[in-house]
């Protein structure tokens, strides 16, 4: 790859997990706002949830998750109690729903007690219908799930569990304070999977401190022989402004972004050897996988969990942080634990902020997305989709193949198409077709 492009397109930009992306959301959505779009959606309409335990036996020093470290299993269990009531709160706004996909995700929902895992199924199992064939996904820490809790996590109805892998080599493990042998991993996999929960995710990722060529090819030679049926192989965001505890990370031992370009590349090309069908831009799956059929038939989605299968038009967020789609616009719960416990508690939908889609916006947001999951945006399309819309949205993708000198994208006129040379800098795309993309670049990640 021509160095220069690496120096050119990797300066910061937005995930895009959304769009318009959360720093845009507002104070102006507000409980009463949220509690009109719970009633207001078609009760045809899908539905799924996402539910946040922000709380870990651990602080990793990378981390950019909303979590917190707990010593004692208390606040924990207290936080459930307002999340059961958000969960009965939700559900007499809504009723009782058909669910399509669960995921549970945080922090680490596997700190919880095999009580409070057979209370939180019984709660949602009573509040929604579950579909025959929900999805139910599970982010698993490794360190913090053993043989009393598998049973009852099988029981809940995971289909999916999703471990956090990062790197193998001890000399990285301790340079971002996360200790886990190969050993603690495959046992925490091998539980689930004798159990009969039939799909494996593993995170992997590149850009961490001390992490070189030989070190990343270990850890994905390892991580292969594993055999998970998906992999996401995240590039380490290091946002030190943000997330304070980060500063713990030696940043001269960082790898730069051509190193980082380097690795993705490395581990990218490890999997496609190993059989794995590379889909967007950080996930890789078996081809027998459900992710990589949706992919192939192109329609693969994108929301705040990265890549998904889940097609749902409504996703509840649930819990301290957690973010929902409606067919309105976007919510956010209060962050912090102790305010939104307050909240759902005295029965009170605990909403801090939100946006709310006006056509223009669902037009670019469905833009960004086919150009994040498809590498593809068809013109035809955008205008059957967005016909009041789409002359405006189309005039940006003109101008951003027009100002193309790289070769990053082709287009012929009704579609464009990003090319294998603009792939990687897929990010840095969406954002000059994302209208708010101002200076405010200092927010993101790098975009490699
Ligand atoms: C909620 S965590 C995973 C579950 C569990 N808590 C664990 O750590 O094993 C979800 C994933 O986000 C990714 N992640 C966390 N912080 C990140 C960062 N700063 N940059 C990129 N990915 C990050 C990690 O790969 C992690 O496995
Ligand atoms: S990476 Fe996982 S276990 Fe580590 S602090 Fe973040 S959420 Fe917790």
């Amino acid at each position: 790859m021509n160095r220069h492009l690496i120096d050119q397109y990797s300066a910061p930009v937005p995930r895009y997990t959304s769009y318009p992306t959360a720093p845009h959301f507002h104070g102006g959505i507000d409980q009463e706002t949220y509690a009109g779009w719970l009633n207001e959606v078609d009760p045809a309409q899908s539905v799924s949830l996402y539910l946040h335990v922000p709380f870990c036996d651990r602080l990793c020093w990378f981390c950019g998750c909303h979590t917190k470290q707990v010593q004692r299993y208390d606040p924990v269990a207290k936080y459930l109690e307002a999340l059961h009531a958000e969960i009965k709160l939700v559900s007499s706004k809504i009723g009782r729903r058909r669910l399509s996909a669960v995921h549970l995700g945080g922090g680490s929902p596997t700190i919880m007690s095999p009580y409070d895992i057979q209370r939180l199924g019984e709660a949602l199992r009573s509040a929604f219908e579950f579909a025959p064939d929900c999805e139910i996904s599970l982010e698993v820490d490794p360190n913090d799930i053993d043989e009393s809790k598998f049973d009852f996590w099988t029981d809940f109805g995971v289909t999916r569990a999703s471990f956090g892998v990062q790197d193998f080599d001890p000399v990285v493990q301790q340079a971002i304070n996360r200790p886990q042998t190969f050993e603690q991993t495959r046992m925490a996999i091998e539980g689930f999977r004798k159990r009969g929960v039939g799909s494996m995710n593993l995170d992997v990722l590149y850009g961490l401190p001390h992490q070189t060529m030989e070190t990343l090819q270990r850890t994905m030679e390892q991580v292969i022989s594993l055999s998970p049926d998906r992999l996401a192989l995240f590039g380490y965001a290091h946002v030190p402004w943000m997330k304070k505890h980060q500063r713990l990370i030696d940043e001269t031992v960082l790898p730069d972004r051509h190193a980082r370009f380097d690795q993705a590349s490395l581990g990218a090309e490890l999997l496609e050897q190993a059989g794995y069908i590379r889909i967007g831009i950080d996930h890789f799956a078996r081809p027998d996988d459900a992710m990589a059929k949706v992919a192939l038939e192109g329609n693969l989605h994108r929301n705040f969990q990265g890549y998904t299968t889940d097609g749902a038009g409504c996703l509840i967020g649930l819990g301290a942080s957690a973010i929902g789609r409606l067919p309105q616009g976007y919510v956010q719960n209060v962050v912090a634990t102790g305010e939104y416990m307050t909240r759902a508690l005295n029965g009170q939908l605990p909403v801090a902020r939100g946006y709310a889609l006006a056509n223009a916006e669902r037009a670019t947001g469905w833009v960004i997305e086919s150009l994040m999951c498809a590498f593809e945006i068809r013109l035809s399309d955008l205008a059957t989709l967005f016909p009041g819309e789409a002359e405006t949205v189309a005039v940006r993708i003109r101008a951003l193949a027009e100002h193309d000198a790289d070769g990053l994208v082709e287009f012929d006129g009704s579609s464009l198409v990003v090319t294998p040379r603009g792939r990687p800098f897929v990010r840095t795309l969406a954002a000059r077709l994302d209208p708010f993309m101002t200076r405010d670049e200092a927010r993101y990640s790098a975009a490699v």
